[in-house]
């Protein structure tokens, strides 16, 4: 761990950088904003913690009134149980054996759901189960436009009655759309929420086909979430990034029903050189994720036009000129491209009170399913 990253009650031109800090009002206003859009549109909201990796965040989320959180993989559902999170959709398939005997067990400590999309799967979690004891809750995945995990529609009768067949409870279907969360028109998303809407109703048909009720239909992320809490089959939406909100989240137009999100997540940074053309700040890409873009600069005109592992090159942007180059041991806010892969970089949170301009240290919350890929 860290030593000396930041003390509780300092203001925050005391934290060391680079540092992952969480802009608290901003953070809580989404996350109230998200709550109240669930509550109001009668659907359940069950957040996606692989986003956060945090026990804290989840806390607050569920005392905003989350029914839980959702993980990708069992061993974050492992630490989040550990941390006292008793509510988890692993909302993913896991096929390993040895790993679905850990998912049993889970079963047995927490209420536990798993998605599956396959017969062996399927088998597997059942031995698991008779082997020991637990058993989680079961949601077939279908394959809703996005081309990754998840059977047909029309399979979804077949592998659903599979589910009971092997003695375990089915709680309905799993159909996210990965594939429309980033669609830049809210029309565009709009007709992708629609189509996975017919999907899930062609599905829901094949499983009352099979003589089973379908419960629950889960999915939804931070582009469709207003499509979905207003298509008629989704009942519990899985958002995540909502509560820190991106650059690539930002670049979307957002939906005219849609709470307005702020950004929450910064990556605090420094001028560590200046010359006459350019600033180099401390932050480089072990400090923050690029596959959706670099950062970009709060509140200057700046851009990043160039990084190292740990260094990241500013120049003036737009009207900016090198007069307006930040100095040296100026602090920099940097903005990620993509908030889950830059969270999973960091080993600590420092949430701060009061605003990026006078605030102070919070909290320091660890990152704590980073890591956890099994
Ligand atoms: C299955 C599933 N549900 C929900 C989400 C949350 O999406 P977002 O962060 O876009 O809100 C994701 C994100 O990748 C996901 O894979």
């Amino acid at each position: 761990m860290q030593r000396s990253l930041a003390r509780l009650g300092d203001p925050l031109d005391t934290i060391a950088t680079p540092a992952l800090v969480i802009d608290l009002d901003a953070m809580e206003c989404n996350l109230g904003a998200m709550a109240v859009f669930a509550r109001s549109h009668n659907v359940r909201l069950r957040p996606h913690a692989k986003m956060h990796k945090s026990a804290a965040i989840a806390k607050a989320q569920i005392a905003a009134g989350a029914v839980g959180v959702c993980v990708q993989k069992l061993s974050e559902a492992e630490v989040l149980a550990d941390a006292g999170i008793a509510d988890i959709f692993i909302s993913n398939e896991v096929i390993d054996a040895a790993k679905l005997t850990r998912v049993a067990a889970l079963a047995g400590r927490i209420t536990l759901a798993i998605a599956v999309d396959s017969i062996l799967g399927v088998d597997r979690l059942a031995e698991a189960c008779k082997a020991v004891g637990g058993a989680p809750n079961v949601f077939v995945e279908i394959d809703v436009g996005q081309g990754r995990c998840g059977v047909s529609p029309a399979a979804a009768g077949a592998l659903a009655h599979h589910v009971v067949s092997r003695g375990l409870r089915f709680a309905g279907l799993q159909a996210y759309q990965g594939g429309a969360q980033h669609l830049r028109g809210a029309a565009e998303r709009e007709a992708a929420a629609r189509s996975v809407a017919t999907l899930v109703r062609e599905a829901q048909k094949s499983i009352t086909s099979a003589g089973i009720a379908c419960p629950l239909v889960t999915g939804g992320g931070t582009g469709t979430f207003v499509f979905e809490a207003t298509s008629g089959v989704c009942g519990e939406l899985q958002v995540g990034s909502y509560l820190f909100m991106d650059c690539e989240y930002a670049d979307i137009e957002p939906a005219e029903q849609a709470p307005r999100f702020e950004h929450a997540l910064f990556v605090k940074s420094q001028v560590m050189s200046r010359s006459a053309s350019h600033v180099v700040v401390d932050a480089g890409l072990k400090a923050y994720a690029i596959d959706s873009g670099l950062p970009r600069v709060r509140g200057r005109e700046l851009e990043m036009v160039n990084y190292g592992d740990e260094h990241g090159i500013l120049k003036p942007s737009g009207s900016g000129s090198a007069a307006d180059l930040p100095l040296l041991g100026e602090t920099v806010w940097l903005v990620p491209g993509h908030c889950d892969p830059t969270v999973n970089l960091h080993d600590v949170y420092v949430a701060v009170r009061g605003g990026l301009e006078r605030g102070v240290v919070e909290a320091l919350w660890p990152v704590d399913t980073r890591g956890c890929l099994i």
